[in-house]
């Protein structure tokens, strides 16, 4: 089946830059983004570039290559079904909060809806991809959505395949992920539908790349890959622990580990804790799967990857306050980033959220900075709007203050902590930085971008993740 007409539902962090890549690599192809959210959809249409919904190194290039050429956004959900061969399905997954699996299935309202659109305002035969990642099964909910909605409609030629196309594109890095990927998984289960998404990829990518199975091991697989992801940075933050306790460096450590060809290297810093919209959903979800197939053993498993990711992140605002001898209230601390890593606005279960909620609780005043995290995200994630010095006396405990410098966000500070590795970090002279600090003043430092070589302890007390010697 050739494709010339393809429409993504969701403009999203994957659907924006996804939809991006595939225009600019097939030049014959139309590519139609929709979305329900209009002020989502303005910004993606939005004159100034550095205005695009979300930033991602090289994305507002592709988008002034191809906007307005092959590539468009809008909120024409029907009309682009309408138009389409081949809908990609890139809406939100989060997870349940309420009723059955609660906290930790899935959510699959918006894929449901996605499905009965399709099925409402398809014209004939479309194949239907799951980009957004799904629990395993989901194609066989969509496909009984299809077929059971366009019931009237199937012998007119109106018929569908269901394709599973999980993304593996990582924030910050995904215009790269996208065309360079370590391979592109497509599960379904008509030669025929598989052939014709390839040959999409075929575009850019090599044939070799192209893993092609059933549709449930291409499902599993994507919440499998994560989950083993998330698996390591669990791992040697686990160690981070033990190196603090014995005297051993994480660093060190994880050279040596990692030189080991079987194990690899990525994926092994220690930090505080893994965030991001994906991990801690997608190994929930297969604790959630495990249980429903009555497998506790291995849902406790994959559980205790999140529950030592939360440690991490409790240990680290504790931490904080034994340091700065057992009381923060009152005192300033300077928050180093608030996104969930750096190169991306995102902050989906970024660590800085729960970290900076307890050092918040425990009273201290938290001067943020984060280059591309702007201050009303932090007030809708910290549920608390920032607080302006409108009069001289402003109540400063349990309070906190977006700082565009952070020259200035460190004036009278007690301690900085360093949340997320954004390059200008591990550029500060510390040394310099901390005359304008109390004293005795403290560096935390939970993503080693900093040289101790580079801190004379005279100047600032300094704490780096997984350093025995601190
Ligand atoms: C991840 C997967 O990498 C990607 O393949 C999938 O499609 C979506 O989920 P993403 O969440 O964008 O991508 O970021 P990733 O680079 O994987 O980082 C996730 C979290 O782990 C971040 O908080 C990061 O800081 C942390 N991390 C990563 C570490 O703490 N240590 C590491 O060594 C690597
Ligand atoms: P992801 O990280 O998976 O891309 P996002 O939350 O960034 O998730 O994006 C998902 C997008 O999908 C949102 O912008 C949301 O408005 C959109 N969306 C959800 N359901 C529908 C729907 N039925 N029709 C159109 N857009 C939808």
């Amino acid at each position: 089946m050739d494709i010339k007409n393809i429409c993504c539902i969701g403009a999203g962090y994957v659907g924006g830059p996804t939809m991006s890549v595939i225009a600019a690599k097939c030049s014959h192809i139309r590519v139609d983004v929709v979305d329900v959210n209009k002020e989502r959809i303005e910004k993606w249409n939005s004159k100034d570039l550095d205005n695009l919904p979300i930033f991602e190194p090289g994305l507002s290039d592709l988008v002034k290559k191809c906007r307005g050429k092959n590539l468009h956004f809008s909120t024409q959900v029907e009309k682009k079904i309408n138009d389409a061969d081949m809908v990609f399905i890139s809406v939100n997954t989060p997870t349940k909060k309420n009723g059955i699996g609660a906290g930790k299935a899935s959510d699959l309202k918006w894929v449901e809806a996605c499905a009965r659109q399709v099925a409402t305002y398809s014209k004939k035969h479309t194949i239907v991809v799951e980009k957004s990642t799904l629990p395993v099964r989901t194609a066989e909910v969509i496909k009984s959505i299809l077929n059971e909605t366009a019931k009237n409609d199937l012998k007119k030629g109106k018929t569908f395949d269901v394709l599973s196309n999980p993304e593996f594109l990582a924030e910050g890095s995904a215009i790269n992920d996208l065309i360079n990927p370590d391979r592109v998984l497509i599960g379904g289960e008509n030669e025929i539908a598989i052939n014709s998404l390839s040959e999409i990829y075929l575009n850019w990518v090599p044939e070799s790349k192209i893993i092609r199975t059933n549709l449930w091991s291409s499902e599993l697989a994507k919440l499998s890959a994560n989950a083993f992801l998330a698996q390591r940075i669990s791992s040697i933050n686990s160690i981070s622990a033990i190196c603090e306790a014995t005297g051993a460096d994480i660093r060190e450590v994880s050279k040596a580990i990692g030189s080991d060809k079987r194990i690899g290297s990525r994926f092994l810093n220690s930090g505080p804790g893994f965030g991001g919209s994906c991990f801690k959903k997608d190994i929930l979800n297969l604790v959630y799967l495990s249980e429903y197939f009555g497998l506790p053993e291995v849902a406790n498993f994959w559980e205790g990857v999140v529950r030592l990711n939360d440690w991490q992140q409790n240990r680290i605002s504790q931490l904080v306050v034994k340091k700065l001898f057992g009381n923060i209230s009152g005192k300033k601390i300077t928050i180093l980033g608030f996104a969930f890593k750096a190169n991306t606005n995102d902050t989906r279960e970024s660590p800085a959220i729960k970290i900076c909620n307890d050092l918040l609780e425990e009273g201290a005043f938290l001067s943020i900075h984060d280059p591309k995290v702007s201050p009303e995200q932090i007030s809708s994630d910290l549920g608390l709007n920032q607080n302006l010095p409108i009069t001289p006396k402003y109540p400063i405990e349990g309070n906190w203050r977006f700082t565009h410098k952070v020259e200035e966000a460190l004036i009278d500070a007690d301690a900085a902590l360093i949340l997320t590795e954004w390059p200008e970090y591990s550029k500060i002279n510390w040394n310099n930085a901390s005359r304008k600090m109390r004293k005795p003043a403290w560096l935390f430092d939970s993503r080693s971008i900093i040289d101790p070589k580079d801190i004379n302890k005279q100047e600032i007390n300094f704490w780096r993740v997984g350093d025995g010697i601190n």
